[in-house]
């Protein structure tokens, strides 16, 4: 697949349909979906209506993209995301960020659900992601590189923006949520990790794992914008607890601090 001509061709197609331009865009992860209802929505585009554009397979994940203001910035939201696990390319899962960033978004806000790895940490806290681990899913910048997009050896020393981070830190001190900041590990799933998995990936440095966002998070920085990622730690990972892990699990307590976790994605988008 020819990344560069199908991004290009699917963003005409999009223009042809949608006059709004983001300055910044958000993905929102499990348990955020009622995020929409905190936008004040301009327009409002399916995924399925957007021809080439992977539509997710997994029950209860929207799909469309939602344009409207947050605190008068104006924005472009994926209320819903594809996985690598559904079967997808990396080209694919990461097409929407790419396109975001053809509509005109600088800044990406990235959130997701994922398990707690760091044993200080509990089911419900919310985790600002400092950095992350890729090293076990392919790159979304294998394939020939598209020069305008960005360079062929892009830097990683700053992905997850620091000042950003500064920003959304001062934010949850003032809004008095609490919040952990730490390393994200992306796995492919679409199996939970063993416990030894898990010693792996602690030993390694992480402090949470999850099934998304590395790979979003790479294509964004490939082609410059800044990037912030909050993880909502909906269950402690493999081996931690007596307890198996549960889907149900994840989207229980995903559901349960969703309040907070929007006011948090809110004031920081604000600030
Ligand atoms: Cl424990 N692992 C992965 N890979 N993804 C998750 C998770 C665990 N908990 C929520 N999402």
């Amino acid at each position: 697949m020819d990344r560069k001509l199908d991004v290009r061709k699917i963003y005409e197609s999009v223009k042809e349909k949608i006059t709004f331009k983001p300055e910044a865009a958000l993905v929102l992860g499990s348990g955020l979906g009622n995020f929409a209802e905190k936008v004040e929505i301009a327009e409002i585009l399916d995924y399925k209506d957007i021809p080439g554009f992977p539509v997710s397979t997994v029950p209860g994940h929207k799909g469309r993209f939602i344009f409207g203001y947050v605190e008068d910035v104006p924005m472009v939201i994926m209320q819903g995301r594809v996985h690598f696990y559904e079967g997808y390319s990396m080209d694919e899962v990461t097409l929407p960020i790419r396109l975001m960033k053809l509509m005109g978004a600088k800044l990406l806000f990235l959130t997701n659900a994922s398990g707690g790895v760091n044993t200080g940490y509990q089911a419900g806290d919310f985790m600002l992601m400092s950095d992350h681990i890729s090293s076990f899913i392919p790159s979304p910048l294998i394939g020939p590189n598209d020069e305008e997009a960005g360079p062929r050896f892009p830097d990683m020393s700053d992905v997850y923006r620091k000042e950003i981070r500064d920003i959304i830190r001062r934010v949850a001190k003032e809004e008095n949520i609490p919040i952990q900041e730490g390393v994200y590990v992306q796995f492919t799933g679409p199996a939970y990790e063993t416990p030894a998995e898990i010693r792996m990936a602690r030993t390694l440095g992480a402090d949470a794992v999850g099934m998304s966002t590395v790979c979003e998070a790479i294509a964004a920085n490939h082609m410059g914008m800044s990037v912030c990622g909050i993880s909502c730690i909906t269950n402690m990972a493999s081996g931690i607890l007596p307890q198996p892990l549960s889907h149900k699990e994840v989207q229980e307590t995903a559901d349960r601090v969703a309040p907070l976790f929007e006011r948090l994605v809110k004031k920081s988008l604000a600030a």
